[in-house]
């Protein structure tokens, strides 16, 4: 084990430092092998801090000087840290000098200074400046920095960092310099440097105050082609900012940088934003419309940070969701603004809430639970999660819920005000909230609010209703309660914003309020309702709660053709869907091939796809049957292959009964014109790939049961469209069509797509993810995996490679990963094991595939458990990976 890593920090342990480093002059030799870095600080102590050593972090780090004002001094290495005892006295600034060495081409762990197709980048979040120097390497130590790179010109022409480039120039040997300094005073986290043979898309702006700004993308030459979009996005971004939160580019210059090899999607780096290729890079011929749509959000989100984190920054990663939950709420708010129409918004709403449902409530359900502002963390890598990122979004879309749009601007500025140039807490956030909206009910209710931030688990919320007939009184029970979780036994009552509607039988709107529920049970009165209405609760999904109400199948049916609010709307076909799954999964002896879908829900799906009015995106979220992952969290004890028999017998019935609705649905989507990246058109080409898809698996089954044309035409027709497509989206829907629904084109299709693309790494990641990720058939799947892994494009060192071929199985195929023979498990622990040494981020991401193994069934389950032990066990486990292993062991 390393030095000093295995202990686990606790949030309530957090001090001040006892020292403040007011400025950096680094200067780096640029070497792949062994580059140089010399560091000279100007440091002061901390007066509110009782004197003590100065405690300098550092990790993998060659230490050749150090002087402090100038001159020789002692020092010792203990647990990775270099502390220096005899520094001078008194509140007087000192100067510190260190000088190291690293090799940035042995860095596999992509955290610090590392090298990827012979260029040099930086990854600081959350702990990676120490492996550049040592360092006081936690955020509420903030300096100004001053930055010189020199490296060979030839092979670095291009050499950047955070700020203004203040001075460059040539150096003998061929050599070259580059002098960049920061004018804003930045955390560790945030320092940045990129240098190698890179070609820029730039763009100058002028800001509504008349500003004038550079922006550039930086990709590797002969992808420049492929920036237009990202540039676009930027350009947005910067524009959106000031329009809804008066919040401009504070910076001449702004840096967008793409690589190839990144643990994570992109990084908020201070004026030098570095970028996953994965969020970069879009032509309409490698990239499909979610992947524009994601460059959209990630462009934005990183740029958001730079007043959400960068201006007002975390005090400690305890706070991570300070930064990271308030610039996911504006990311998510800045896409559904750009898409525009009503039903756009919903559509994004729709998504972002579906990733809730199936990637947090597990989590906040399983061992590695943990509150939005975590407590305790042994890595705090393993803490950038959706409940950090997607559930404190959700946090912050309720503040602004609670106090309306205004009060929540309101509430941003003061925040601005108060805290700008700061380290600060959430609750110095939700603090500047209530202050900005004094007397509201926000205000009042902010210590109870704040037990969103405490209190892990999701909160269930039931809703019993009773109509008396005579008097014509409707009421409404809502209760409260949440699951235990690690270390969190009892949970005290949640605040929480409940959208409601009531529509009468016919399905007109009789009222609608926002109701706020913050005791265990709260009953509502609503006189004067003539006949029995049927609820919309939770409109908007205006709670991260599960809500529990027992529906009826009419009522249900009432909300999906008439509720007014386009997410019940949904909600309620989902409704109808997991009803339907949950009961089939009942009937352990009924063969999925005998299950058949009753005709008011066929006929429910019909009226939805055939709807005159009706966007396609939205008839496209309707369609799609709850993912497998959310119905097994619906169940007390899960067979994941069951649960995917289930929902393909589901959907092979969508496919035979609706099979004229889907050739007229492909027909009217499946010609969009040129291509634009719209909701509109993105909506239509979903809807027409949908179509394909379950054209392609009625023709299968060979029963042409519903109307006019040849179902086996089906499959010929999307080989030729995956030939003919004009965009990335057309063609990888024909081609998954033809994968999904195991047709005999697949494999030919497969192998010309891999032609076509074999230099579009990112094309490839599609490639070899759609293989890992298809249905299995007879466990066909994991020998296929075991393949991929042999092919000469596999690089398991590369984690967006990495990810498109073992998470793809492990994390996204449950049905073909959860084998009664338990290979599956013995490969997750053989590639965890693999990864670990090489990239302990990504091997923990892995480890956590296995996190909900208490709720399978046997002999899956003890086979799981196994698997997870075998890691355990392994000595010189990675922080990240013992900390998933032993959380998910503990009972
Ligand atoms: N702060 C980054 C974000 O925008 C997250 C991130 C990028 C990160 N790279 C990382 C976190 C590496 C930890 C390690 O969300
Ligand atoms: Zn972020």
């Amino acid at each position: 084990m390393r030095d000093g890593q295995n202990s686990v920090i606790y949030r309530a342990d957090y001090q001040a430092p006892a020292y403040w480093i007011d400025t950096v002059d680094l200067c780096f030799d640029l070497d792949p092998a062994k580059t140089r870095v010399l560091n000279k600080m100007k440091l002061r102590r901390n007066a509110d801090v009782a004197p003590q050593p100065l405690r300098l972090d550092g990790e993998e780090l060659n230490l050749s000087r150090v002087l402090v004002n100038g001159q020789g001094t002692s020092f010792k290495i203990d647990g990775g840290q270099l502390v220096l005892e005899n520094l001078p006295e008194g509140d007087q600034p000192f100067e510190l000098e260190i000088f190291t060495t690293c090799a940035p081409v042995k860095n596999t762990k992509l955290m610090g200074l590392y090298v990827s197709n012979d260029s040099f980048f930086t990854q600081c979040e959350a702990e990676g400046f120490r492996r550049i120097t040592y360092f006081l390497d936690r955020p509420d130590v903030m300096a100004s920095y001053t930055v010189t790179l020199r490296a060979d010109k030839a092979r670095y022409p291009v050499l950047l960092s955070n700020g203004n480039l203040v001075d460059q120039g040539k150096l003998d040997d061929g050599r070259h310099f580059a002098r960049w300094v920061d004018p804003f005073r930045k955390p560790s986290y945030l320092f940045a440097l990129v240098a190698g043979q890179l070609v820029c898309r730039e763009q100058r702006i002028t800001s509504r105050a008349g500003k004038e700004h550079l922006l550039q993308v930086y990709v590797r030459p002969g992808d420049l082609d492929k920036t237009e979009h990202a540039m676009n996005a930027l350009m947005d971004s910067v524009a959106w900012d000031e329009a809804r939160f008066g919040l401009s580019l504070d910076l001449e210059r702004f840096m967008i940088v793409a690589t190839s090899d990144f643990n994570m999607g992109a990084m908020e780096n201070k004026g030098l934003n570095i970028f996953n290729t994965k969020y970069v890079l879009a032509s309409q011929a490698t990239a499909t419309d979610t992947d524009f749509s994601n460059i959209e959000s990630v462009v934005g989100h990183e740029y958001f940070h730079n007043w959400t984190g960068n201006r007002v920054t975390c005090r400690d990663w305890f706070q991570l969701s300070l930064k990271e939950g308030l610039t996911v709420f504006r990311d998510q708010e800045f896409s559904q603004d750009l898409a525009g129409e009503a039903s756009a918004r919903a559509v994004k709403r729709i998504e972002d809430v579906r990733v809730l449902r199936t990637a947090q409530f597990p989590e906040d359900a399983g061992p590695m639970a943990h509150p939005v502002r975590p407590d305790q963390y042994l890595e705090i890598n393993n803490f950038y999660t959706v409940t950090v990122y997607e559930k404190g979004a959700e946090v912050v879309r309720m503040m602004q819920t609670l106090v309306g749009r205004e009060g929540f601007a309101r509430g941003m500025t003061l925040y601005f005000e108060r805290h700008d140039g700061h380290a600060v807490t959430c609750d110095d956030f939700a603090q500047a909230i209530a202050d900005a909206n004094p007397g509201s009910q926000f205000e009042q209710l902010l210590p109870q609010f704040k037990r969103w931030y405490s209190q892990a688990g999701t909160p269930r919320v039931t809703a019993v209703t009773q109509y008396d007939e005579p008097t014509g009184e409707y009421r409404l029970t809502l209760s409260q309660s949440c699951p235990p979780t690690p270390g969190q036994e009892h949970k005290e009552p949640f605040v929480i914003p409940i959208g409601l509607g009531l529509l009468a039988a016919d399905g007109s709107e009789l009222t609608s309020r926002m109701h706020v529920l913050t005791q265990a049970s709260e009953t509502l009165t609503f006189p004067g309702i003539d006949g029995e209405p049927v609820p919309s609760i939770l409109r908007g999904f205006s709670a991260p709660v599960i809500l529990e109400h027992a529906y009826t199948d009419a009522q249900l049916l009432t909300l999906l053709a008439h509720d007014t609010d386009p997410f019940n709307r949904w909600e309620a076909g989902q409704r109808l869907a997991v009803n339907r799954a949950l009961a089939f999964m009942g009937q352990q002896a009924m063969p999925a091939s005998d299950i058949r879908l009753d005709q008011p829900y066929i006929e429910a799906m019909r009226s939805i796809l055939r709807h005159p009015t009706l966007d396609s995106a939205f008839k496209e979220l309707v369609l799609t049957l709850p993912a497998e992952t959310y119905l097994g969290e619906q169940l007390q004890e899960v067979d994941p292959q069951r649960v995917h028999a289930v929902r393909e017998a589901m959907r092979q019935q969508l496919a035979q009964q609706l099979q004229a609705d889907w050739q007229c649905a492909f027909e009217t989507n499946s010609d969009t014109g040129g291509y634009v990246p719209d909701p509109v058109s993105c909506g239509r080409r979903a809807l027409a790939g949908m179509a394909l898809t379950h054209l392609c698996l009625a023709a299968r089954s060979g029963a042409h049961s519903a109307g006019p044309g040849q179902p086996d035409v089906w499959p010929g027709k999307a080989y030729q469209r995956f030939k003919d497509a004009a965009n990335m989206t057309d063609r990888f829907n024909a081609l998954s069509a033809l994968v999904i629904s195991g047709n005999e084109l697949a494999a030919p299709a497969l192998q010309k797509f891999h032609a076509l693309f074999k230099d579009e790494p990112l094309v490839l990641d599609k490639w070899f993810a759609l293989q890992a990720g298809q249905p299995d058939r007879g466990g066909n799947v994991l020998p296929a995996v075991k393949q991929l892994m042999n092919h000469p494009d596999f690089n398991i060192r590369n984690p967006n490679r990495a990810r498109s071929v073992i998470f793809s199985y492990c994390s996204a195929n449950p049905g073909a990963f959860h084998r009664p023979d338990a290979a599956g498990y013995v490969f997750w622990s053989e590639r965890v094991l693999e990864l670990d040494p090489i990239n302990p981020q990504v091997a923990a991401r892995l480890a956590r595939a296995l996190d909900r193994w208490k709720k399978l069934v046997e002999p899956l389950r003890s086979a799981a458990r196994e698997a997870i032990a075998r890691v355990a066990a392994k000595p010189d486990l990675s922080n990240d990976v013992r900390e998933v292993v032993t959380r998910a062991l503990a009972d």
